[in-house]
């Protein structure tokens, strides 16, 4: 069977996402739907279709961009919604749809991709690599005492519309100080903070805490009876804050919640202040939550855009199957932790492929892991250790929303 690859028209947005959750196991309810009609871009989003148009594949993109250290923001193609039909797996769609993908992504300026992976293994040969870890944080409510609790007196719930109103300059505020983070486009924050008329079962109401300005949290409480004893559950899907007070107060006003024992938060940066801020941080429980997957496009910008907390110079030998213009030797030399990267002649310190220096390049990773890993090799003894010193960061880079 033949099939062809081509992008889609606005009146196709719901067969793709009914072809995209068929290959998942599931079927679209409306508000799917209408968020998918929030945030699809057209003429970023593919299908496969076979000779009587039926949708058999997916794929698509989102126009995101990434905060870098020092915060810098650079075009992001934010890679999602790959499906391939069960009987025409292996067969090379996904790998058509990258090459479309990544292509036009180059085309349209982006100097980065990024994705969440179903399953690690896939995306690796693509030139993506785990960048930025994320974790999933449960506060036992007897247990989460803080350190200084902010002014948890002034956060108030607020409506959805007032929500829209006031989070996007918060998370924006972050965003400056928080490599990683993505834009969210107005489509995102729109179905994110839409009026909702039911919620998922089990779960109540979403609700949206603000300290004005300065914090906001979304989450859910899942009501729960054991023994006679209330034991519901907080879902925290997003908490943001300004500041280390503001944070406090946020954090306390989720964990000190009626009819709830305690407050579980998921895709939180590695090192999330409130990790810090616990009294009792044994019973707090931490565990590895989804990575979001990197692939640099443009590595010369990237590096030159970032800024770096050290000085050093180092040549990087670097492969890359899909994107050979970006393959070969390249001069990084960072002054006044300012990077410049230049095309060289000179001999390598470090050779890596283009998913290992996509996995460092954020300083959340370390290129001496991959080297000992057998990943990354290196002239020389500290050549990987020095590319580590110069990639590292104030903080831990964060992605926290799903795409
Ligand atoms: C994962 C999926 C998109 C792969 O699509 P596909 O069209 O079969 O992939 P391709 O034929 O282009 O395979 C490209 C390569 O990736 C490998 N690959 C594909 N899926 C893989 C997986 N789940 N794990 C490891 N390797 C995988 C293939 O073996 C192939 O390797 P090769 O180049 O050495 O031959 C498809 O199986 C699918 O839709 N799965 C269910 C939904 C899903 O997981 N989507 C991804 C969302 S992030």
């Amino acid at each position: 069977m033949t099939l062809h690859i081509r992008t889609i028209a606005p009146d196709e947005i719901d067969a793709f996402i009914w072809a995209f959750r068929a290959v998942f196991g599931g079927a679209p309810d409306a508000q799917d739907l209408a968020q998918a009609r929030l945030r699809l871009e057209c003429d970023r989003s593919f299908v496969a279709v076979d000779g009587r148009e039926e949708v058999v594949a997916t794929a698509g993109a989102h126009s995101f961009a990434m905060s870098l250290p020092g915060g810098g923001q650079l075009g992001c193609a934010g890679i999602t919604l790959v499906s391939v039909r069960a009987d025409q797996r292996r067969r090379g769609l996904l790998t058509r749809f990258m090459e479309r993908l990544l292509q036009q992504a180059l085309e349209r300026g982006d100097a980065i991709a990024a994705l969440w992976a179903s399953e690690t293994p896939i995306y690796g040969r693509f030139g993506f690599g785990p960048a930025i870890s994320t974790v999933e944080i449960t506060l036992d409510r007897d247990h989460a005492a803080l350190q200084h609790p902010g002014p948890v007196e002034e956060v108030r719930l607020v409506d959805h519309s007032l929500a829209r109103e006031a989070f996007p300059a918060i998370r924006g505020q972050v965003s400056a100080t928080r490599p990683g983070l993505l834009t969210r486009p107005a489509g995102f924050w729109d179905s994110l903070l839409d009026e909702e008329t039911t919620s998922p079962s089990g779960s109540g109401p979403r609700l949206h805490a603000l300290l004005p300005g300065r914090a906001y949290a979304i989450y859910r409480l899942r009501p729960d009876w054991t023994d006679g004893a209330p034991t519901g559950q907080v879902v925290v899907s997003e908490l943001h804050a300004t500041d280390a007070e503001a944070a406090a107060a946020m954090w306390r006003f989720v964990t000190d919640v009626d009819l709830a024992s305690s407050t579980v938060a998921g895709r939180r940066a590695v090192d999330d202040p409130v990790l810090a801020m616990v009294v009792d941080r044994g019973r707090t429980r931490v565990a590895e939550d989804w990575p979001l997957q990197v692939r640099l496009l443009d590595l010369a910008r990237v590096l030159s855009t970032r800024t770096y907390g050290t000085d050093g110079a180092l040549v990087l030998e670097v492969h890359d199957r899909q994107l050979p213009e970006q393959a070969g030797r390249w001069h990084l030399e960072v002054s006044g932790g300012r990077g410049s990267c230049r095309r060289t002649d000179r001999p390598a310190d470090v050779r890596l492929d283009i998913a290992a220096l996509s996995t460092v390049v954020l300083g959340g990773a370390r290129t001496t892991q991959l080297a000992a890993a057998g990943r990354v090799s290196e002239d020389g003894d500290d050549a990987a250790a020095h590319l580590d010193r110069l990639l590292a960061t104030d903080v831990a880079p964060w992605q926290e929303f799903m795409f």
